[in-house]
């Protein structure tokens, strides 16, 4: 059965591959999408069959036709210098191509990757969607857990954004959240009070282990972090889907802000969290399609 998407009242979360589940959603629905795939550990990802194929025939460049010459040389020579990534990237192609054909033509792509992957990702989402959709690179920065004393300490992760039209993609600088000057000796009364306008680098903490935010679920991103990508790249009533919903971040942060969302997510105690997390969504399931297995892919 494909996901009904009449059936997201006010907002939807649908649990199984994401694959399945935006399959049957409308063509340029979405102001948001924001992916947060598992890290690529080094195994490959468990996937289904049909996406698993080395051939570009069928992949991303035949759906989309852009770029489609540079994207197959690139593509080429970085996996065949990294086979780790190449098993990475061949589960994450159909959804970017899934992910782009959603994404509304004033809309913006949130890519959330940790610095092993952020180089080859940012190389290869150029060639895809075109150097000049991509709009920034944002680091999100923390400080907390162990450190390493044999090298800088890595505590950051990339979020890399791409615009479907970068004539007409919505940008809202007024309703971010702010922060404080880290000079605030240098700037008036007024500027300090209502703070500055962040950078592409985002200092916030890890979800606090004890509190208010946090949900138990392993790999949660703090709100602070999604609601900015939320309130710039977005308007009330807008619709948000997140590819890869985890806890439910993104949905608990639109729905605080007055957008509707769809989250998927194939983790059953990933959707558990999310029924407790968002009593006012609603719940399905997405069947897999006939072309493959589909299985659950774990969580990083
Ligand atoms: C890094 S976590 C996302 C965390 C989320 N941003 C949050 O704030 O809680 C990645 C999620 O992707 C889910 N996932 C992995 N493969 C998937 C697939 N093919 N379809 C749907 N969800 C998938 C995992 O179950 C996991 O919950």
């Amino acid at each position: 059965m494909p996901v009904d998407w009449t059936a997201a009242s006010p907002s939807l979360v649908v649990h199984g591959d994401n694959l399945d589940a935006t399959r049957t959603l409308p063509d340029g629905a979405f102001t948001v999408v924001y992916l947060d795939p598992p890290f690529n550990t080094g195994r490959a990802q468990t996937r289904r069959s049909t996406t698993s194929t080395r051939s570009v025939e069928g992949s991303i460049t035949s759906i989309t036709g852009f770029k489609g010459v540079a994207y197959e040389r690139i593509r080429g020579d970085l996996m065949r210098y990294d086979d780790r990534f190449d098993d990475y990237w061949t589960f994450l192609e159909p959804r970017l191509a899934e992910a782009w054909r959603l994404l509304a033509d004033d809309g913006t792509l949130y890519l959330h990757l940790d610095y092993r992957e952020a180089h080859y990702a940012k190389v290869l989402l150029d060639a895809l969607f075109g150097r000049e959709s991509f709009l920034n690179e944002i680091i999100w920065a923390y400080d907390y857990g162990a450190k390493s004393r044999a090298r800088w300490p890595t505590k950051h992760d990339t979020i890399l954004v791409y615009v479907k039209d970068p004539q007409r993609y919505w940008f809202d600088s007024e309703t971010v959240d702010r922060e404080p000057y880290m000079a605030p000796g240098l700037v008036t009364p007024e500027k300090v009070a209502r703070g500055k306008l962040p950078t592409d680098v985002w200092w916030h903490t890890i979800v606090s282990p004890t509190g208010r935010e946090k949900t138990g679920y392993p790999t949660q991103k703090p709100e602070g972090v999604l609601r900015r990508i939320v309130q710039a790249s977005s308007r009330e009533g807008d619709w948000v889907l997140d590819f890869f919903a985890g806890s439910g971040t993104t949905g608990a942060v639109a729905e605080a802000l007055g957008r509707r969302f769809v989250l998927v997510d194939s983790n059953e105690e990933a959707v558990g969290v999310m029924r407790r997390r968002l009593p006012s969504a609603s719940f399905v399931v997405a069947e897999p399609s006939a072309t493959g297995a589909a299985p659950e892919a774990s969580a990083s």
